[in-house]
């Protein structure tokens, strides 16, 4: 990339690896896993988060592009870097059953959530709107299932940056479309496109 080499911040972000592959062994379940990767996750992003390198910062414009910074060979968690365009956003998903942490780098991100009140056999849920807020820089958030289902998008006029950690590799997730009964959603699977594949 043209700039010297940080062997600091791949310390840092080492150290981080090793602490979260730790704590989701020694972990007694998933809601354990979560609250201590959300610790993790605050601290990592307090300093200037220069383990992550101008490559993983690039937008994109068609969609928000997702960058993996890191997948466990074992399958117990990866690392992403969502980069977002002002308006850019998620559709209404799931996270696959897993659990995960997301942060936010830079910029603002609204986040939008829901609760699956039902699932049908006929591909459609009845969906709960549970909250809206807008976060900032240093702002961490929890998912684990069934409070597992949102939607993010940036919010106002800088691009945004934000940091996921999921319990697995997500290379699939459901995304939840609006039908005319206004809280009824029908059901699709959607495939991961990763802009820096790891
Ligand atoms: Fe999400």
């Amino acid at each position: 990339m043209g700039q010297p080499h940080d062997e600091s911040a791949d310390l840092e972000f080492t150290d981080f690896i090793e602490k979260l592959a730790f704590l989701i062994d020694h972990s007694a379940n998933d809601a354990e896993r979560v609250m201590g990767a959300e610790d993790l996750v605050k601290e990592l992003i307090r300093g200037a988060c220069s383990w992550l390198t101008p490559d993983k910062r690039q937008p994109s414009d068609e969609h928000y592009a997702r960058h993996s910074l890191y997948r466990d060979p074992q399958d117990r968690f990866e690392l992403l870097a969502l980069v977002w365009k002002p308006g850019q956003c998620t559709s209404l998903h799931d996270h696959d059953g897993t659990w995960g942490v997301e942060a936010v780098l830079e910029g603002q991100i609204e986040v939008t959530n829901y609760f699956i009140v039902e699932e049908h056999a006929d591909q459609t849920v009845r969906l709960a709107h549970t909250g809206a807020f807008t976060i900032g820089r240093l702002s961490t958030g929890r998912i684990l299932p069934p409070a597992d289902c949102h939607i993010l998008k940036a919010h106002g006029d800088e691009t945004a940056i934000t940091l996921h950690v999921y319990g697995k590799q997500l290379r699939k997730f459901k995304v939840f479309e609006q039908s005319e009964d206004s809280d009824l959603y029908v059901v699709r699977d959607y495939y991961v496109d990763y802009v820096s594949p790891q």
